[in-house]
């Protein structure tokens, strides 16, 4: 039986190639539903080894690389391709390990996608359904990553990118990179939830396609982090997998991942995936604290503009991802995500402030006993350091109202004498 979309919440089925992006029945979620009795034997470890050695640009990919389970039967013809994936699995230095409390820590560094996010693994999935499906113009709602991505692949694709943006809350490398890859850029008066519906309405009664995190195809791509990053590990599962909350589409995309790889047989056993939420923007906190007897909102706001997000769109699919992977959920404040944040930075590996919440929860989850000080674990990095300058800027200058700059790195003036640089090498020691 060929993959198919199928509602997870009454079932109805739609072909691969349909223009659907939410059941029409009862509004559900959809799933790419692969048949993987069939897919066993197509496909190995041995032949995403091979793949690593060719230079066909479907096998470059680190996400077509793993066709199979993204959209069988795809052709480089089809595909919208910058060669996304292949990020770096760095092992955390000393100093950072003990920072967050654990002696093994890997850092999977998404931010050095082409579009310094990992919503290239997103978009690329989704603007080449979009080309199959026919679509012309193509929108999201963003807190600025997916629209930075979106308006670069559907560049590539020819295709109008549409970008609406919560006005006022999105860090400035995005927001740039969506006006320079020539993107139509809005800015709504309300925050991204309020957005995020109106997008949805527009897509309802007008002929746009839809490429929020709804769209299954996105998180067909986005499961790639997690196949490529046990690729990387010889497939040895680490204990856990850390993950920033906002939208849930990671979230949704990794349990997912996760539980098709071990119906394959690729992996042996499922690690615990932990999510983390920024304190001011945790609705999956709250619900995962009731044991899921409400499904809550929130008025979000954080420091970490990526993850202020209130009402996510992919809530069920994350709670099914944490029944799957026995996986928990915490928060940390903004406090903690900027001083996580900068010991990251200054490890040499650097990210945005959404991402650092991973090694703040961590070592909060490491506190509470929850991860122990001798698992293994992976956190993901999901964006690039420069998208947000003005945090960087304000966290070393002392200039976040509220917030103490923990580890600031203050910029210094000196007059043109050598006895200043001389006097600048004992700083370190
Ligand atoms: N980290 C970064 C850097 C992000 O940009 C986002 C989401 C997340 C984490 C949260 O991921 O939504 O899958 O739970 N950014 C979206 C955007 C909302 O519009 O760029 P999620």
């Amino acid at each position: 039986m060929p993959s198919l979309l199928k509602c997870i919440d009454c079932g109805r089925e739609y072909a691969l190639d349909d223009r659907v992006t939410a059941c029409h029945a009862c509004g559900g979620l959809l799933d790419v539903a692969h048949d993987l009795d069939a897919l066993r034997p197509a496909i190995s470890r041995e032949l995403f080894d091979r793949r690593l050695a060719s230079w066909n640009p479907l096998d470059r990919s680190g996400v077509w690389r793993y066709r199979e389970l993204v959209r069988p039967g795809v052709s480089a013809a089809q595909a919208v391709t910058r060669g996304e994936g292949n990020t770096t699995l760095y092992t955390a230095g000393p100093k950072l390990a003990s920072y967050a409390g654990v002696a093994r820590l890997q850092l999977k560094h998404e931010g050095e996608n082409p579009t310094g996010s990992f919503k290239d693994r997103g978009m690329t999935g989704g603007v080449t359904q979009a080309r199959v499906v026919g679509a012309r113009s193509v929108i999201c709602a963003s807190t600025g990553n997916t629209s930075a991505s979106m308006a670069s692949y559907a560049a590539i694709a020819g295709l109008q990118a549409l970008v609406f943006f919560p006005a006022g809350y999105v860090a400035l490398g995005k927001v740039a990179q969506s006006l320079a890859y020539g993107a139509t850029s809005v800015q709504v008066e309300g925050d991204f939830d309020d957005t995020l519906a109106l997008v949805r309405r527009a897509c309802d009664e007008l002929p746009i396609y839809l490429l929020n995190s709804i769209n299954p195809f996105r998180l067909e791509g986005q499961k790639t982090i997690v196949i490529e990053l046990l690729h990387q590990r010889g497939w040895r599962v680490p204990d856990w997998i850390v993950v920033p909350g906002g939208n849930l589409g990671n979230s949704a995309a990794f349990g997912k991942a996760l539980h098709e790889l071990h119906a394959l047989g690729l992996i042996d056993r499922l690690p615990r995936l932990a999510i983390v939420q920024a304190e001011g923007a945790n609705p999956l906190y709250r619900s995962y604290l009731d044991g899921w007897q409400v499904r809550h909102t929130v008025r979000a706001e954080t420091l970490a503009t990526a993850i202020r997000i209130g009402n996510p769109a992919n809530y069920p699919k994350a709670v099914r991802a944490l029944r799957w992977t026995d996986g928990v959920v915490t928060e940390v404040s903004d406090q903690a995500i900027l001083d996580a944040k900068a010991q990251i930075d200054a490890a040499g590996i650097g990210c945005e402030p959404a991402s650092a919440a991973t090694v703040a929860g961590i070592r909060r989850l490491v506190d509470e006993g929850t991860i122990g000080p001798g698992d293994d674990v992976v956190a993901v990095l999901t964006g690039h350091l420069l998208k947000d300058p003005d945090a960087v800027m304000k966290y070393h200058a002392g200039a976040l109202p509220g917030l103490e700059s923990t580890f600031a790195n203050a910029m210094r003036t000196i007059k043109p004498s050598l006895d200043e640089v001389a006097a600048l090498l004992d700083l370190r020691v």
